[in-house]
């Protein structure tokens, strides 16, 4: 069993990782500064999986509070990270355009620091938390991990600068166990009802968004665009249950403790596309409520279609999804049913 760093471990997919790595044994360090999460979801965590983690909450800009994890200052935690998954960062589309200096001070600058700091310890493990975002508007559908890299806002360049700036680290120096995991639409809930997805304020996605609207937070969802080309005009995703996800990156991190050093690079997808439409309808089945929804004009900087190609993670980890649309549905709904205010709630 290993000790493991989780950054960002208290937010919506750290915290259901989190549940799953305890189940398997390890010792966690959760990392977070709660800027968009709360520390009641680590409460659950516990509570889910019958274990204690222990919890440095700061920022990673912050070089006390990475010291404080790797072992050194008046408050460490004892150092002897064997491995780090790196979920902390940001990822508000709109919110990258309006401020790219925090999103690249963040998204880059922070994980820079968490690198300085790995290399000091000599813990060079790291499992990456990287976007489908990267691919900007695909050339190719479903997509895979060679597709050109070609960001589109502020958000998918932070997140392929520190893509390269991991790459160049491996290069740099034998020894390095990387994993950069591109994740299509993480949605989805604990089937617990207990941790899910609780975004501050207007939630971006649609997932929340819908969610809110069955549970009689918000009055109507608005639908992107009815005409782009795909069967029923409205936008086409690959949606992942983020428990198919958190097994995702329990696989990637076993694969890179188990063999050589490598720098793996993965799509975490489903590969199967489902429209907005397609979408409503499954929720409306498994909530049994009903979703209002308004067509409206397109969303600038969405693309018609993402579907990955998740080819490569079943040859390399034997991963793929599970669980299907169905699944995804009933889970976020249990968890907003049961939480109609989130964690504040
Ligand atoms: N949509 C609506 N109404 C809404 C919100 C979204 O119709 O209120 C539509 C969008 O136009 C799109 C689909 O629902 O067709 C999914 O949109 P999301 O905002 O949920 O997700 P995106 O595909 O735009 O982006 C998400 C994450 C990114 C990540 C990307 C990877 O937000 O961080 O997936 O594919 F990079």
């Amino acid at each position: 069993m290993a000790k493991l760093l989780i950054t960002g471990g208290a937010g919506f997919i750290g915290s259901h990782t989190c549940v799953l790595l305890l189940e398997a044994g390890h010792q966690l360090v959760v990392f977070d500064d709660f800027r968009n999460s709360s520390p009641e979801a680590l409460k659950r965590v516990e509570e889910l999986s019958g274990r204690r983690l222990e919890l440095v909450a700061g920022d990673l800009r912050d070089p006390g509070s990475l010291g404080r994890v790797f072992g050194s200052g008046p408050y460490a935690s004892g150092g002897g990270i064997d491995a780090v998954i790196h979920f902390a960062g940001l990822k508000a589309v709109g919110e990258s355009v309006a401020q790219p200096l925090l999103y690249w001070d963040v998204n880059v600058g922070g994980t820079r620091l968490l690198l300085e700091a790995m290399a000091a310890a000599g813990c060079r493990t790291l499992v990456f938390s990287s976007s489908a975002t990267l691919y900007g508007y695909p050339a190719q559908v479903p997509i895979p991990e060679t597709a050109p890299i070609q960001p589109i806002n502020p958000y998918g360049h932070s997140k392929a600068a520190a893509e390269q700036l991991l790459a160049d680290l491996a290069a740099s120096e034998p020894g390095w166990r990387i994993a950069r995991l591109r994740y299509f639409n993480p949605v989805g809930a604990h089937p617990s009802g207990r941790l899910g997805e609780d975004p501050q304020g207007l939630p971006n996605n649609l997932f929340p968004f819908l969610t809110q609207v069955a549970v009689g937070r918000r009055s109507e969802l608005q639908v992107f665009g009815s005409d782009w080309p795909t069967p029923d005009g409205t936008g086409v995703r690959d949606y992942i249950h983020v428990m198919d996800l958190a097994e995702g990156h329990r696989a990637a991190l076993e694969l890179l403790l188990a063999e050589e050093p490598q720098l793996l690079t993965l799509n975490l997808g489903s590969g199967q596309g489902h429209s907005v439409l397609e979408l409503v309808k499954a929720f409306e089945l498994a909530s049994a409520k009903a979703v209002p929804y308004r067509l409206v004009g397109r969303r600038p900087g969405d693309a018609a279609i993402t579907v990955a190609d998740p080819s490569l993670a079943l040859e390399r980890l034997g991963w793929r999804t599970q669980r299907s649309l169905a699944d995804i549905c009933r889970d976020g709904w249990a968890w907003q049913a049961a939480n109609p205010q989130g964690y504040r709630g």
